[in-house]
């Protein structure tokens, strides 16, 4: 890689706001043509160098981010980090905010109420379609692995930090698609500040892998949000089509 490379390349880790970054190796520069967009959705990138280390793994991430990572301050009040959870080499990623505290006390994500409210969703709409899946058969995660304090939303800087981790875990996994749950993984995936409702229901991408946008099962929980449920499973059953047809 020459230096313009070089140059071009770390100006796109800043770009999608990563920071620091994990040398394994020499990281080569492979371009990723991301071809049209699918369907009505967005294209966000053209061609872009790689995120993560040649022959990375879920095993080596985890290895990575260390058993006390201190990288940003959520560490201050975390009890478990939260990696991720389910089949390794599934199709479909879910990605979801950040853990709770029933997530920060089991070190698993989505298992506390708005987790049960996932699994329902999943397991519900694929049986209502004929798609034969269990929750086990996705892999769900977070932006960030630790838990922010009174669950408040993640500040940009420790998304930024714990989002090299993430890209990681979709560059190893390469799933068929992503459904990024709620704004802050919309706005981690995407890179955009527009919001749910206007991004859901329609196909965006990351990098060549399509994304649908959806609402947090948590916000699905308040109980006037009946239309938002309707739209949340419209989406969902897409999603599952997409990925299990
Ligand atoms: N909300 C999230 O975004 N993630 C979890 O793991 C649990 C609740």
């Amino acid at each position: 890689m020459n230096a313009d490379q070089l140059r071009e390349q770390l100006k796109f880790y800043r770009d999608i706001g990563v920071d620091e970054l994990y040398v394994r190796e020499a990281i080569p520069s492979p371009v990723i043509p991301v071809s049209s967009s699918i369907d009505e959705g967005v294209t966000v990138a053209s061609a872009l160098p790689s995120l993560a280390p040649e022959g990375d793994t879920l095993e080596k991430i985890r290895q990575d981010i260390g058993d006390d990572c201190r990288r940003c301050r959520l560490c201050e009040g975390r009890a478990k980090i939260v990696f991720g959870s389910g089949n390794e080499q599934s199709g479909l990623v879910f990605v979801g905010e950040g853990p709770g505290a029933d997530e920060d006390a089991q070190g698993l994500p989505f298992v506390g109420r708005a987790g049960q409210l996932l699994t329902q969703m999943i397991e519900n709409t694929a049986s209502k379609e004929g798609i034969p899946i269990r929750r086990p058969d996705v892999y769900i995660c977070n932006v960030v692995k630790c838990r922010p304090p009174e669950n408040r939303a993640p500040q940009p800087d420790e998304m930024e930090i714990c989002g090299q981790f993430l890209f990681r875990q979709l560059m190893a996994i390469r799933p068929k698609a992503i459904c990024a749950m709620g704004s802050t993984a919309a706005k981690a995936v995407l890179g955009t500040k527009e919001g749910v409702t206007k991004l859901r229901g329609k196909w965006h991408k990351w990098r060549d892998i399509p994304v649908m946008v959806t609402y947090h099962p948590s916000y699905l929980l308040r109980a006037y949000n009946v239309e938002a449920k309707r739209e949340a499973w419209e989406d969902l059953k897409k999603v599952l089509h997409f990925v299990y047809d």
